[in-house]
């Protein structure tokens, strides 16, 4: 299965989710390649910031041809997991192109769900010529008993896509994993993080 994560807006959680469920594929025993299609690069400094053995390949695709180089590389993994860019355009569409699952990670804020308009409409468009592409949302972030996270599914709910049961919080150890290209199941194997990154992952395997 080919997922991407994917949102026009930055710092919603692309790269984090992404290298947390490329490492949580990883962990049930799937070949998985995660392809960083963000110019920034941040997945590649993720991977070069690990000391010893990487848990999987990164490869940096982040050019308007992802839909097409990707096919260098499918027979090669069970999953390929895609990192993507915020803002540009063309690149967001080759990744929906490449994509059989598009994953927009949105933060309970009313600015995020607003600003999710820009990706769903790529995602609608890219729909046109892909039938089989299937799209959600999940919810990252999400302080616990706070108005907004409650009320931020409704909010989605107006965009007429799906929105993953699973909801990811605001746990720090995401980002203690990130500064060490570690996952949150290395970090704390029985963290909330690591039990949700579960759920995440299998979620979107039955999806
Ligand atoms: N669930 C989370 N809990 C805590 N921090 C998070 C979470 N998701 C993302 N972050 C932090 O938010 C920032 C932006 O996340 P990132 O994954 O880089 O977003 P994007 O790739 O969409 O720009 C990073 O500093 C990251 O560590
Ligand atoms: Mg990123």
């Amino acid at each position: 299965m080919i997922i991407s994560l994917l949102n026009q807006k930055g710092g919603v959680g692309k790269t984090t989710l992404a290298v947390s469920l490329a490492g949580q594929l990883t962990q049930l025993g799937s070949r998985v390649l995660l392809i960083d299609a963000d110019p920034q690069g941040s997945a590649l400094d993720w991977a070069a910031a690990r000391e010893g053995e990487p848990l999987f390949p990164v490869v940096g695709l982040p050019r308007p041809t992802v839909h097409k180089e990707i096919q260098g590389f499918v027979g090669d993994y069970d999953h390929i997991v895609i990192d993507g860019a915020p803002r540009v355009t063309d690149l967001a569409r080759s990744v929906i192109m490449a994509s059989d699952v598009v994953v927009i990670p949105v933060q309970p804020s009313p600015y995020d769900i607003w600003s999710a308009e820009e990706v769903v409409g790529l995602v609608n468009e890219g729909a046109i010529y892909k039938e089989k592409l299937k799209s959600c949302f999940v919810i990252n972030r999400k302080i616990v008993n706070t108005a907004i996270g409650r009320d931020v599914k409704e909010a989605l709910a107006n965009y007429d896509l799906s929105i993953l049961d699973v909801t990811v919080g605001q746990r720090v150890v995401f980002a203690e994993a990130v500064a060490s290209g570690l996952v949150v199941s290395e970090v704390a194997p029985k963290s909330n993080a690591a039990t949700e990154v579960k759920a995440f992952a299998n979620e979107l395997l039955k999806f």
